[in-house]
């Protein structure tokens, strides 16, 4: 559930705010946040799981706007970062530290440092490697890193393939099998200790299933680890938790929780960590953009609009479906269109064959926008980023100004 609804006056609000209003203020395209739905679903997370400890890391890389951060770390959010620059990021937005997970599997040793003199709850490590260079890098401060192994558990999260990540041949953790010696090894470094073990299989999973196999198979480890005294403190289960883009169904928190809970019967001390990305912010932001021209052809029309691929690249990346709404509905007979930017390449289009009636100039906003859009926006054809604006009630705080052009050239040199 979210807060962008239609109201009496027929047209598209964002809490208590009207999107014609801040289209008119802050020009197009133009990133608009609802305050309310964070803390909605970042709450769905934390009262699902509030018999058991836990603690909610949202995944910074869904939205790492300072005012997204900020309004969760208020709430008492930790955070799953997988850069310095993400940590600087919860840093500056007001985020604690000590609730601070470090994923990914290329941390550098300067990273690794920024981490431990901040005091991270823990760094997931990705390999054998990424463990040596931490014992390292700790012993050069003289502190202990706490650490978790990412554990690859080689189950099919069912996703995108680009975004599938807990299958044998993908990148990411530490082979199933291997995990124990890894274990093993870490528990024997000096300048570590152990204290999780985590997984991440994937992004937009609309199943339970894998999230529980996965699961199962990591409490097995636990028990195996506890056996030999490598005791874990804390099972983080990572992000991935699906959205409503189109009319898929994922879960709701609440019921994967209770079907993980559930597994965790034995398990009462267990402190579960999750790391939502998606399902925290995606529906908490539409890109609002408007239509500059129509171009009927002979064989398809095309509404082509101010917002483009270097806005919202997940429909030319992942050929992802994101819902295109009118702000002000029409009535009439509707036409379908493919909804394609300014930027010279076939593969900018936020959608495609879409039913709609419209005129020139009509404000549309693309659903779900809210994670994986703006971070992923990029300066292709020199187009500046767009604004974003963070609703709360019946205010709208500007928490990014639109990128002045000037900006984008201005650490670039002519030659002397
Ligand atoms: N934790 C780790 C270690 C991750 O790699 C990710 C996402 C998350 C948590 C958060 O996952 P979420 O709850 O958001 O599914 N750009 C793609 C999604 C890439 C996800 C990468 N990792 C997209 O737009 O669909």
């Amino acid at each position: 559930m979210d807060y962008f609804n239609y109201q009496q006056d027929g047209q598209l609000w964002a809490e208590e705010v009207a999107l014609t209003e801040l289209a008119e203020q802050y020009g197009t395209p133009l990133y608009v946040y609802s305050r309310a739905t964070l803390e909605r679903h970042w709450h769905a997370f934390d009262h699902a799981v509030a018999d058991q400890p836990h603690l909610i890391c949202y995944a910074v890389k869904a939205n790492s706007n300072l005012g997204v951060l900020n309004v969760l770390a208020r709430l008492g959010s930790g955070f799953d970062i997988v850069s310095q620059g993400e940590l600087e990021r919860v840093i500056a937005a007001g985020g604690d530290p000590a609730k601070v997970v470090f994923s990914g599997v290329g941390k550098t040793s300067a990273e690794m440092k920024r981490a431990l003199e901040l005091g991270i709850k823990c760094f997931n490590v990705e390999s054998e490697s990424e463990l040596a260079r931490l014992n390292r890098v700790a012993g050069e401060l003289g502190v202990v890193a706490p650490i978790s192994l990412r554990i690859n558990p080689d189950v099919d999260a069912k996703t995108h393939p680009y975004i599938s990540t807990g299958l044998r041949e993908n990148k990411f953790g530490i082979a199933f099998d291997r995990a124990p010696v890894v274990y093993r090894l870490a528990h024997s470094l000096p300048n570590l200790k152990v204290t999780g073990m985590d997984c991440h299989i994937g992004s937009q999973l609309t199943d339970i299933d894998p999230f529980i196999d996965a699961t199962d198979r990591l409490l097995a480890l636990i028990d195996e680890l506890h056996s030999e005294g490598i005791i874990i403190e804390h099972l983080d289960v990572g992000g991935g938790l699906g959205v409503t883009y189109n009319e898929e169904q994922p879960p709701l928190p609440s019921e994967y929780a209770r079907a993980l809970l559930d597994r965790l019967k034995n398990h009462q001390q267990l402190e579960l960590i999750f790391e939502p990305g998606r399902a925290i912010a995606a529906n908490a932001g539409v890109l609002l953009t408007r239509v500059e021209y129509l171009k009927h052809t002979e064989h398809k029309n095309f509404a082509i609009i101010d917002a483009a691929m270097n806005d919202l690249i997940r429909p030319t990346l992942y050929q992802a479906w994101q819902d295109i709404v009118p702000v002000i509905p029409r009535e009439g007979e509707p036409s379908e269109y493919d909804f394609v930017g300014p930027i010279c390449e076939t593969g900018d289009y936020l959608g495609k064959e879409r039913l709609l009636c419209l005129a020139e100039g009509d404000l549309l906003a693309v659903r779900s926008a809210g994670a994986y859009g703006f971070v992923m926006s990029s300066n292709y054809n020199t187009r500046a980023r767009a604004a974003e604006i963070m609703v709360d009630g019946d205010t709208a705080h500007v928490v990014r100004e639109r990128e002045p052009l000037a900006q984008l050239w201005q650490s670039e040199s002519l030659l002397p």
